[in-house]
This record gives structure tokens, C-alpha cells and sequence, in this order.
């Protein structure tokens, strides 16, 4: 089979990474998929930065939107992030011009999943996003495909790598917050703006997807109780400690009589539980349903190498798909059959 020609848009922390994972596994990769994975095409913003990585192979686009449209991919990793822009635009086009897309933007997905998913499914392409939720836990995958049939009650965790890494090494070293985050920062675990990792945007839209997946309605980011970490303090985690509690940032989503809520807040759980034990940059995600019963998803949430797994994972699913091959759907349902989101009272 030919090559599966990938063009990959963000040589941050993430597409550097995958880029280095697809060089470095290139053989195994090929053994597994039946055909070869070669990056054909790369964008980002400084062309003449070292990025540790030999791209010479690959031609340079500095729109990433014109790399979205060259016939010279067959996918488009999109790892620039932001939910409009340049990430936008480009997986747009992208989808337009028939390429199927790799993502780990849940920003993007949060607010634009479903009408980039209409595209997809309306064009028989692939749409991946499993590095989007909870870096290298394949929760997407797991929810979407491994747990057909099950009706799901409720899902939570820990969704933030930053917020866990940070609230962990306070209590853990009593350092300051502003000192773990900048670690995180460091680290390459934070978002580009690191607001969205403290006060509980990037779990929220985390979240919404999982929502999404979990109940079969539109993805609803603005429905969520959203109350971040910026403000604890080192009395607080004494205090919950001197109780026999831990503060983890939770995400949270059920399903009630009158409809679907979601919440985001850092919450005091006992230091004995098994959420109580995820720490540092382990993201968790506990999944209730009527079937399996409860699932206990938990692994690295952040970072290069975790996050390349995932995006090297959904390449290879592409590169493993046969044309004409119809499919499935992005969200687990037609993305037009998906239900109106219906808030609990
Ligand atoms: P970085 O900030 O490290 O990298 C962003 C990349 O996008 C940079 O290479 C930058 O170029 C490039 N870029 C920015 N604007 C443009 C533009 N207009 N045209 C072309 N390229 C552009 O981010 P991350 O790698 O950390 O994150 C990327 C995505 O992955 C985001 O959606 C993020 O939310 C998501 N993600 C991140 C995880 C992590 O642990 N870091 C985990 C899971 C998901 P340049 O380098 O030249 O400045
Ligand atoms: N900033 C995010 C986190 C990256 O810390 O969890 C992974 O989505």
C-alpha cells in the first residue's frame, strides 16, 4: 500500500513530539498499519526555529490553511490549539478538501465539535480527537466504541494534568502555587494561556465532549458550574488534610430526571478513595453505566510524549482504514441526531 502522507500543523510541545514519535517508531508503525506513515508537510509560526527534530523532508507552509489544502497530505494533524483562528480555519479546510483530521484541541471541539463532525461524516472521513480528553488515556476510543450498548449514568475526574501536578506538589512539598504552575508551564503540561488550565476552562471543555459521548447530546460548554484552583491555598490542603480529605480539581457529569449536569470545581475528596491517589500529571476518568458498571479509566493526562501517543494512535487508525470503508460516527451518534442538550433544573 502507499505511504499514509501526513502534514502536521504546531511543532509546540505536542507536534514536536509526534513528529519525533512517527520518525523514531516509523518502522514498528509500518509493521502495524501494513504501509508506511511519512510527514510529507509542517507549519508553524518560526520557521527557522530548532525544534530537535529533522523536518528537512517535509515542505514548509507557514499558513497552516494552505497546508490544510495541498495535495500533498492525506491527513491533517491540527496541534496549534485555540478555538477559532488559525486551528479553525485550518481544520475547515482541511475537512473541505477531503483529508481527514487528527486533532488534540478540545478547545476547538468544545465549541465548533459538532459542526466539524457533520462535515466529516458528510464527507466519509475520519475526524480523530483522542488526545483532546485526558492525554494518553484512550477514553474517547473507550467510550465511543468499547461501550456500545452501555446507557451511562455519570462521568468524572480529573480531566487537568496542570491543576493535579500543581495541587499535588503543594501538598505533597508545601511549595507555592505560582511556583508548581510555572513548573507545569516548564514541563510543557499548560495551555499556551495557563488561565484556562487554573480556573477550569480546559476541563470544562474536556468535560462537555465527555458529556457529549456519554449521553448522546450536542456538546454544551457553556452549561457548566466552572470554579477553577487559582484561589487555594496551603491552609486549604492542610485543613482538607487535617480531615482526612484531598482538594483534586473534578469534573463532573450526570444524567438526572429533569436533564444533564455539569460541573467543574475543585472538590474535598477522602484521602482514602482511589481519585484521592491519582497524582501529579495522572489525569483519572470514572465512568458509571447500567452494563459494565463503573470503569476506572487513569494514565499520563499531559505532556509531549503522552499526547503523542494518542495522535500517533489515531494517525495509525487512519492508516489502518481502507478507502470506501464507511466511518463510524465522530460523537458516537450522527452528529445531526444528536440530542438537544437539556439542562437539569
Ligand atoms: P504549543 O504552544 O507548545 O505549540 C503550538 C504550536 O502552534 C507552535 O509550534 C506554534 O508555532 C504553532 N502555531 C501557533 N500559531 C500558529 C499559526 N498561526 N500558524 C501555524 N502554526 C502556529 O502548544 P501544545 O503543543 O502544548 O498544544 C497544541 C494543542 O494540543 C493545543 O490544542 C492543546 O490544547 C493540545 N493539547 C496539549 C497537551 C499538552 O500536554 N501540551 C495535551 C493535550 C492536548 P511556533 O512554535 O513557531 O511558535
Ligand atoms: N493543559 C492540559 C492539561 C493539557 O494540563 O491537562 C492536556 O490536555
Amino acid at each position: 500500500a502507499e505511504a499514509l502522507r501526513v502534514g502536521i500543523a504546531g511543532l509546540g510541545t505536542v507536534g514536536a513530539s509526534v513528529a519525533r514519535v512517527l520518525a523514531e517508531k516509523a518502522a514498528e508503525l509500518t509493521r502495524q498499519c501494513g504501509r508506511e506513515i511519512t510527514v510529507t508537510a509542517v507549519s508553524a509560526r518560526d520557521a527557522t526555529r530548532d525544534r530537535g527534530i529533522d523536518l528537512s523532508a517535509a515542505k514548509w507552509f507557514d499558513d497552516p490553511v494552505e497546508l490544510a489544502r495541498s495535495a500533498d497530505i492525506d491527513v491533517f494533524v491540527e496541534l496549534i490549539g485555540g478555538e477559532d483562528g488559525p486551528a479553525r480555519a485550518s481544520v475547515i479546510a482541511a475537512l473541505e478538501a477531503g483529508r481527514h483530521v487528527v486533532t488534540a484541541n478540545k478547545a476547538l471541539l468544545s465549541r465548533h465539535g459538532v459542526a466539524l463532525a457533520e462535515i466529516a461524516e458528510e464527507k466519509g472521513i475520519l475526524l480523530n480527537y483522542e488526545a483532546a480528553v485526558a492525554g494518553g488515556i484512550p477514553v474517547i476510543k473507550t467510550m465511543r466504541e468499547a461501550m456500545a450498548g452501555n446507557t451511562i449514568s455519570r462521568v468524572f475526574g480529573i480531566l487537568n494534568g496542570t491543576c493535579n501536578y500543581i495541587l499535588t506538589r503543594m501538598e505533597a512539598e508545601g511549595l507555592s502555587f505560582e511556583d508548581c504552575l510555572k513548573d507545569a508551564q516548564r514541563l510543557g503540561y499548560a495551555e499556551a494561556d495557563p488561565t484556562f488550565d487554573i480556573e477550569g476552562n480546559d476541563t470544562a471543555h474536556k468535560l462537555s465532549i465527555l458529556t457529549s459521548l456519554a449521553f448522546g447530546s450536542r456538546i454544551a460548554p457553556d452549561d457548566i458550574y466552572l470554579e477553577g484552583i487559582s484561589n487555594i491555598t496551603q491552609a486549604d490542603i492542610r485543613a482538607a488534610s487535617e480531615l482526612g480529605y484531598r482538594i483534586k480539581l473534578l469534573g463532573v457529569a450526570l444524567r438526572t430526571e429533569s436533564g444533564i449536569e455539569q460541573r467543574v470545581h475543585p472538590t474535598m475528596v477522602p484521602t482514602a478513595s482511589v481519585i484521592a491517589q491519582v497524582h501529579g500529571v495522572t489525569n483519572a476518568v470514572a465512568i458509571e453505566t447500567d452494563i459494565l458498571g463503573e470503569l476506572l479509566l487513569s494514565g499520563p493526562g499531559a505532556g509531549g510524549n503522552a499526547t503523542a501517543s494518542a495522535v500517533v494512535g489515531d494517525i495509525a487508525d487512519i492508516a489502518k482504514s481502507r478507502p470506501g470503508f464507511q466511518h463510524g460516527p465522530v460523537f458516537g451518534r450522527p452528529a445531526k441526531e444528536l440530542q438537544p442538550y437539556k439542562k437539569a433544573r
